[in-house]
């Protein structure tokens, strides 16, 4: 496995990749792996010839007041991991490669990136959208791998894709959690261990919301409003937000009828945590 930190020598790796017949798969990512990202690029491996993870803590997702600079950062780790799961390339670039100083082209949508996550952080999916398009551009995949945790980054990518007509196969894969259910994140490692304790709260809430739904409540109401309750039960937890969402448009349902999407934010202490369940499958 090869660490790559320029644009040049990643095109011509996989130019080389495609004048051998290879498929390519891409896992982008912001680093500091865990399994739900291992789970992302042994998917990747096993259905393309040649896998690509990009490694970067893209700066135009963050607001201002965000965790830029702390964001945990560790490569030599992130690579084992990558060799381990079978991946041929790390892209792994500076800022500086990725932006020009005087960049000023972004890739932005006026739909499905207001609500839920982007209420509170109104910039985050145009640096999403952005860093992406870069990605495709420079990497070309057949396939690009996305985990289900990041729900609305999922639907945003997809509506992407499918305007702006990459031709890209977005795959997006099952959340995956610790033994005691809280979802895995980079983030999760901002959190002492009251606070570690007091994240379970999401999964717990999303859990009996989701039970009220199978049990065959149609009311979205009423299940918002229990899981809501439920979180404010947890003395450490501030909600951002909880929705019912249109798995598609990500517009709020009052009624429980096609795919929809539950989701959460909730800060603990100071660490912003999502989650999420989706009933009738939305990926
Ligand atoms: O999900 C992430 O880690 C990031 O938002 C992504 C898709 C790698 C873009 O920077």
């Amino acid at each position: 496995m090869q660490i790559v930190t320029t644009i040049e020598e990643l095109r011509s790796i996989v130019k080389w990749w495609r004048g051998e017949g290879h498929s390519v798969g891409l896992v982008p990512t912001m680093g500091y792996l865990h399994e739900g990202h291992k789970s992302l690029i042994v998917k990747a491996v096993s259905e393309n010839d040649r896998v690509v993870v990009s490694d970067f803590v893209n700066p135009t997702q963050f607001g201002v007041n965000e965790d830029l600079s702390s964001y945990p950062r560790d490569i030599n780790r992130d690579a084992a991991l990558c060799e381990e799961a079978g991946a041929d390339v790390i892209f792994h670039p500076e800022p500086e490669e990725m932006y020009f100083s005087d960049n000023c082209t972004f890739v932005d949508m006026d739909r499905l990136t207001k609500g839920l996550c982007g209420k509170t952080r109104p910039t985050h999916f145009r640096g999403v959208c952005t860093v992406v398009s870069k990605l495709f551009n420079i990497v070309t995949p057949d396939r690009a791998y996305f985990g289900q945790k990041d729900a609305q980054q999922l639907a945003v990518i997809r509506r992407m894709v499918r305007d702006m007509n990459f031709g890209i196969d977005i795959v997006g894969c099952p959340i995956v959690r610790e033994e005691d259910g809280l979802a895995m994140s980079s983030r999760n490692t901002y959190l002492n261990p009251k606070e570690r304790k007091a994240a379970l709260i999401l999964h717990k809430s999303l859990s009996l919301g989701e039970e009220m739904i199978q049990a065959g409540e149609k009311d979205a109401v009423k299940v918002k409003n229990a899981i809501v309750k439920n979180m404010k039960t947890e003395p450490l937890a501030r909600i951002d937000y909880v929705e019912l969402v249109d798995g598609e448009t990500l517009e709020p349902v009052e009624t429980i009828e096609g795919p929809i999407l539950a989701a959460t934010a909730v800060y603990i202490g100071k660490t912003r945590l999502i989650d999420n369940f989706s009933y009738h499958s939305v990926f």
